[in-house]
């Protein structure tokens, strides 16, 4: 049963970004090769992307995650063994099945029998992900649990669509998250609804050995940007209502990094000032799932973000789903 007094903390953060950076114009340039015409000034004025990083042919999901992994653990300085919790946000985990987090338990030499297991909530996937484990946390299912998210977008993106293909990103970021007595994750908020699915959609399946229907990315960038616009808003009036604050008392606000224009547009309706917002969308695109705990690592380890402070993240994505987390640091 819930203690009332039990709580989930970060203890430590990390986070990894594949070798590979293309620029904006790196990306015009390969793009122009196949006759696909797109500019920095574009990709700048529409999006705020300025670079994003792509994985490695041989480079997998659950191999970013790994490295991720690694920093938040050292960063917390506990033993992996301790982890008795893994859970996973992703939309493009390395196989069907098993989960990413099963193999990422494997890759970390975990042999305790801890659970393990993935949560598919595209952009909102590690929003998700931190309520679920703060859950298990409080609820006393599990002590100390690893917190991922991680991203192969590139290898679903049709580079014919520049619509598309210019938007997103690879990368992975994690948290531990260590019940305490002491207040960490004070509140969280996740909604859905499907009625939204085909706007945002990779709508393939594997059929008898063969992909049926499209294996690569959809969007309907307009219906996507009014939607996140709205419901960011009300799901972070939500989680703060939740934790009993007011949007005066966030310290450091940390959207899902899709569009500067978004992710603007938030801040200036909770009215945040955007100097308390953390932003990375610039150099790492969009990243879904690793977003918001890339950026988190980012602005802990740049000396930004302060213990004691508090931390709203938010995420929106595909589903149509979308949720937010007050977290004192
Ligand atoms: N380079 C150059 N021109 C382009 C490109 C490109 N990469 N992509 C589109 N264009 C052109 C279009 O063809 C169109 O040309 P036309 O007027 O001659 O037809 C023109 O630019 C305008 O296109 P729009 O789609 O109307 O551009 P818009 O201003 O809506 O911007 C964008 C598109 C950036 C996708 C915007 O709709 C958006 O930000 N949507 C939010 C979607 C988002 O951020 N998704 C991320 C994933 S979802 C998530 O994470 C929650």
């Amino acid at each position: 049963m819930a203690q009332s007094n039990l709580y989930s903390r970060v203890i430590g953060t990390g986070s990894y970004l594949p070798a590979d950076r293309v620029t904006n114009q790196d990306l015009a340039d390969r793009l122009a090769k196949q006759g696909v015409e797109t500019s920095d000034e574009w990709i700048v004025a529409r999006t705020g992307i300025h670079a994003r990083h792509f994985a490695a042919p041989n480079e997998t999901t659950s191999d970013l995650a790994l490295h991720a992994s690694r920093n938040a653990i050292e960063a917390a300085g506990i033993d992996p063994d301790s982890i008795d919790l893994i859970i996973v946000a992703t939309s493009t985990p390395d196989f069907v099945f098993p989960s990413t987090a099963c193999l990422l338990q494997n890759k970390l030499g975990i042999k305790n029998g801890g659970a393990a297991f993935d949560i598919q909530a595209v952009c909102s996937g590690f929003a998700y992900a931190v309520a679920t484990a703060d859950s298990f946390i409080r609820g006393g299912m599990n002590r100390t649990a690893l917190v991922v998210g991680a991203e192969t977008f590139s290898r679903i993106l049709d580079f014919n669509d520049r619509t598309t293909c210019v938007l997103f990103g690879d990368g992975a970021g994690a948290v531990i998250l260590q019940a305490s007595d002491e207040p960490g994750v004070l509140s969280s908020a996740l909604h859905a609804d499907g009625s939204h699915s085909s706007i945002l959609c990779t709508p393939g399946n594997v059929n008898k050995g063969v992909i049926e229907g499209s294996a690569f990315l959809h969007m309907d960038g307009q219906a996507v940007f009014k939607l996140a616009v709205k419901v960011l808003e009300k799901v972070a009036v939500e989680a703060l209502e939740k934790a009993r604050l007011t949007p005066g008392d966030i310290d450091w606000l940390i959207p899902h990094q899709a569009n500067i224009r978004i992710m603007e547009s938030t801040a200036k309706k909770l009215h945040v000032p955007l100097e308390r917002m953390v932003v990375t969308v610039g150099e790492h695109g969009n990243t879904s799932a690793a977003s918001i705990p890339l950026a988190l690592d980012v602005a802990v380890r740049d000396g930004r973000i302060k213990r004691g402070q508090h931390v709203l993240i938010e995420g929106v994505g595909g589903g149509f789903t979308w949720g937010a987390s007050v977290i004192r640091y």
